[in-house]
């Protein structure tokens, strides 16, 4: 079987779903619970019960079946289902997830109007930066959607914030070498794309060649498939 990869969102608006936590398990139920803040809850809630929506379109199961849960590292994984890697994202109002079937996926979502982002220079490459700063560019919009394929090439490769942004371009090439920091993941080439499922919103997709138990496969041929 050839790698398949599948994305969703959601936005969350005013947040009223019994519906979304009655697919969660325990443990995301306990999670929910110690999150404070409503809307960081809402988002909460609202992401994992999209992610189980798609994990059960995706394999024909029920949405309460799968055992989602986090490694050390904070990165989600989905069991007894070896082959599929998943990634979530959450900003303001909206969520982002991805299932990959022999591949790592990393995905973001950000507001395209995020007010706040570090200095260009501390996360960009050079061209990314000059691309940023063009005469006629809209910086904002650019530099969120840069950022988005950073983060989501962090959580492909499972390491976070702890790789460098500032060492690898997004920008031109849609074949990389992420190079992270930490040397627990090996340099790996893979793909970013950007996906226009909302005109408020950058969402990105990061696909990796993936070491998952029973050892590294190899992805050369990237999933054809985006739903
Ligand atoms: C992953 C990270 C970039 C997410 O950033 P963010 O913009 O705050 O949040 P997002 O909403 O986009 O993503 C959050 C999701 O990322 C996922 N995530 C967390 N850590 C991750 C990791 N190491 N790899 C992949 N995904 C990760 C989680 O699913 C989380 O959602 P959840 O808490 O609801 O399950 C950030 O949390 C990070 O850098 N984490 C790594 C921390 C780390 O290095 N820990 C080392 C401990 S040994």
């Amino acid at each position: 079987m050839s790698p398949q990869v599948a994305v969703r969102w959601s936005g969350i608006g005013v947040w009223d779903r019994p519906e979304d936590e009655a697919v969660l398990d325990a443990g995301e139920r306990h999670r929910s619970t110690t999150i404070r803040h409503p809307g960081a809850r809402a988002r909460f809630v609202v992401a994992h019960a999209t992610l189980r929506r798609l994990l059960a379109d995706l394999l024909g199961a029920d949405p309460t079946t799968f055992q989602i849960t986090a490694d050390r590292t904070g990165r989600p994984r989905v069991a007894p289902m070896t082959r599929w890697s998943i990634s979530l994202s959450h900003t303001h109002d909206a969520v982002a997830v991805a299932a990959g079937r022999d591949v790592e996926v990393g995905v973001d979502i950000e507001r395209l109007d995020r007010d706040w982002l570090p200095p260009l220079g501390r996360w960009c490459t050079a061209p990314e930066v000059a691309a940023c700063r063009a005469p006629g560019t809209e910086t904002g919009p650019l530099a969120v959607r840069l950022w988005t394929g950073k983060e989501a090439l962090a959580k492909a490769a499972g390491v976070g914030m702890r790789m460098s942004f500032h060492d690898f371009g997004v920008l031109e090439p849609t074949v990389l070498d992420p190079r992270p920091r930490s040397g627990r993941n090996d340099p790996a080439t893979g793909a970013i794309r950007w996906l226009d499922l909302s005109p408020r919103h950058a969402i990105a997709l990061a696909i990796l060649p993936v070491a998952l138990e029973g050892g590294v496969r190899s992805a050369r041929r990237l999933p054809s498939r985006c739903g």
